[in-house]
């Protein structure tokens, strides 16, 4: 019997070829927006495998549906796949550390910069033909050599957050589950504070009106995770009252709706969660999880399955 995989957004062509290849039936769910919910419980039906965005529900029903056995999951956080009901329902889980750590690791370090340095007003002031000439008093942002960049989750994207931000002569703390100092001394020590943690129950709001009380007024939040990492209402009043100086967002609690609070502040620089988006990570992310999908319906080990 040929086997079935529905594939939630158009993946990488190197990877769809892997999957013709290996003589799988596919459906690809053309996109551009995520597929809607009724139709991805619709489409799962007679499906062994699926290869799953961030932005999909992958919960007990979706996969009792197929019935799938594998999810390939086209990112390195799943919080939106129902681990529980995996292992109950024997499904195997795969995802992509690794090929997306560098290219994270440098978006991050683009919000940092264009925060630290105002780029985005900048860029606008020129634009709207606000500029008149040189002043010694135009634009001044934050110094990063010398100043205290605080890494919450020091796992291989934080790591590399690091290494960056040594090259630019900050100094590191980092906080993680096993080493670093503790969260408070973190938040209160730290001119940048960088989230690269997962999104877990305990991680959720892990950023929220006591952190904010604690971080410097100069302080600027940078969070390429996930939005609700971070208690997005909360962020908002902080900025609002001037208890940190800035944000730099690839990632929100309700994507694609943005806070009205975060459109509003021109201290916010955002992006739309394209921290892996870079067109060699992309190409190894559609290999991936096209490899994962194979190997996990074959029952052969996969690359990286997620232990359950
Ligand atoms: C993107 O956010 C990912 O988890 O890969
Ligand atoms: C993800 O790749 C991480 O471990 O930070």
């Amino acid at each position: 019997m040929v086997e079935k995989v529905l594939i939630t957004q158009p993946i990488d062509p190197q990877g769809m070829l892997l999957l013709e290849e290996a003589g799988f039936t596919v459906d690809v769910w053309p996109g551009p927006e995520p597929i809607p919910d009724a139709v991805l419980r619709d489409r799962v039906q007679g499906c062994s495998g699926i290869i799953s965005m961030l932005t999909d529900p992958i919960d007990a029903d979706v996969m009792a549906r197929g019935p799938l056995r594998v999810v390939a999951q086209h990112a390195v956080g799943i919080n939106n796949i129902d681990l529980n009901a995996a292992a109950s329902q024997g499904v195997r889980i795969g995802h992509t550390p690794g090929v997306l750590t560098d290219a994270t690791a440098d978006l991050a370090m683009a919000l940092l910069l264009s925060t630290a340095r105002r780029i985005v007003e900048a860029d606008h002031y020129v634009r709207d033909g606000h500029w008149k000439g040189w002043s010694p008093t135009l634009l001044r942002g934050m110094e990063l050599n010398g100043s205290v960049l605080g890494i919450v989750g020091m796992g291989r994207i934080g790591q590399a957050v690091a290494q960056r931000a040594k090259a630019f002569g900050m100094k590191i703390l980092h906080h993680g589950r096993t080493s670093g100092c503790d969260l408070d001394t973190l938040l209160a020590e730290s001119d940048i504070v960088s989230l690269h943690c997962p999104l877990t129950p305990q991680t959720h709001h892990l950023i929220g009106a006591q952190a904010f009380e604690r971080m410097k007024n100069s302080a600027i939040l940078i969070n390429t995770a996930r939005g609700s990492v971070v208690d997005e209402g909360a962020l908002v009043n902080a900025l609002e009252r001037g208890q940190i100086a800035g944000a730099g967002l690839d990632v929100f609690e309700e994507e694609p709706t943005v806070h009205p609070g975060l459109m509003a502040n021109s201290k916010v620089v955002m992006v739309p969660h394209i921290g892996s988006a870079t067109l060699s990570t992309r190409r190894k992310m559609g290999e991936m999880v096209a490899t994962d999908v194979i190997l996990g319906l074959q029952g052969e080990p996969m690359l990286h399955e997620v232990k359950s």
